[in-house]
């Protein structure tokens, strides 16, 4: 009994205290500017043109100036009074230099930026004994690197308006490292170590950041990735996850970054595991800490089982292809 009570007290006061920390820090994007990397297609662009829908200037970069104009002409339709857009192509990859000069052309065109998203990004799907040394350096590239070349580059004017919001899109195959994602994990998972540590150093300036681990979402990169083939083992996991829309994934991007909610998923494998992979990552409200609290045990057990059955796939595989170098030898 005496346990108890002193278990319930302790568990309390936690929740007393960490209800402080979390104070209101819901934002708007009225009239504000939001810069968004790899705007031109698939979530970013979705972004986009809710960000515009929600009264933001929006300025969208990639490589490709044709998708670039294409999307621009179709976000202007969404776009408040006074309000813009502007395109940059810029390959966010390989130089800081240009990346920051394409940040300053868009703060000179259209103010400075209130929320930076980094959808930018691609995937290579394949066995590690199949990869090629040099696709591990160009996950990195691709993945990684443009993130943190277009966060430096903003990130002084953030903290000199003491404000603003920072979106990484990571994926769940940057929680749970899968078969044939060897080097689009490892970039995955490092956007998220970064993040932690960023998070720590900007919130004393009023900003925030959020990591998305988005689900399989149909978009014209990842009929891409489908097109260059997957292994089927890769295929058989991720189905279990199910297809989600660009629209509803980007929905709530936008949503959790604007309430300065760290992690941010989508559906039910989501939460799970984000509750699961919570860790020592920034908590972002009462219920989320009440939830992983309480069922973080239970969800480790479940999170098991996925991995027994996933496990059983890859080698249900290996036995299929043994048969078939059998018979055709
Ligand atoms: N779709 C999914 O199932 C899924 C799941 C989990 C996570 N994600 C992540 O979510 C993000 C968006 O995915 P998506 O499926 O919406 O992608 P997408 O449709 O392929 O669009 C990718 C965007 O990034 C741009 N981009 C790629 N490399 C670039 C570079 N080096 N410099 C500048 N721009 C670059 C592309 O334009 P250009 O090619 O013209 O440069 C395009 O605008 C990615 O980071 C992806 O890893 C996607």
């Amino acid at each position: 009994m005496f346990w108890l009570i002193l278990f319930s007290s302790v568990f309390v006061f936690g929740l007393a205290i960490l209800a402080k920390t979390f104070a209101s820090k819901t934002a708007k994007l009225d009239g504000r500017h939001v810069v968004i990397t790899g705007g031109s297609s698939g979530i970013g662009k979705s972004m986009a043109i809710q960000a515009a829908q929600m009264g933001a200037s929006v300025t969208i970069m990639a490589r490709n100036k044709e998708k670039l104009d294409e999307a621009r002409t179709e976000i202007q339709g969404h776009l408040k009074a006074n309000m813009k857009v502007e395109t940059i192509s810029v390959d966010l990859s390989t130089s800081y230099d240009a990346v920051k000069s394409a940040m300053q052309q868009a703060e000179g065109k259209c103010g400075p930026v209130f929320m930076l998203v980094n959808s930018a990004g691609s995937s290579v799907s394949e066995a590690f004994v199949d990869l090629k040394p040099a696709d591990f350096p160009k996950m990195m590239e691709m993945n990684y690197y443009s993130a943190v070349y277009a966060t430096k580059a903003v990130v002084d004017s953030m903290v000199g308006q003491q404000a603003g919001r920072i979106v990484f899109l990571s994926s769940q195959a940057g929680q749970i490292g899968l078969f044939g994602f060897t080097a689009y994990s490892g970039a995955k998972f490092a956007l998220r170590g970064m993040a932690e540590a960023l998070q720590m150093e900007l919130r004393p300036h009023n900003i925030f950041v959020t990591v998305s681990f988005p689900p399989d979402t149909d978009t014209p990169g990842f009929q891409k990735e489908l097109q260059a083939g997957k292994p089927k083992e890769t295929v058989l996991i991720s189905e279990t996850a199910g297809l989600f829309k660009a629209d509803e994934v980007a929905r709530t991007i936008l949503t959790d970054s604007l309430h300065g909610k760290f992690m941010s998923y989508v559906g039910l494998d989501g939460w799970m595991l984000a509750s699961i992979t919570a860790g020592m990552s920034q908590a972002s409200s009462l219920v989320e800490v009440i939830t992983q609290v309480l069922l973080m045990g239970i969800l480790r057990l479940v999170g098991l089982f996925y991995l027994s059955s996933f496990d059983k796939i890859v080698l249900r595989c290996k036995q299929e292809k043994d048969a078939g170098k059998q018979k055709s030898s």
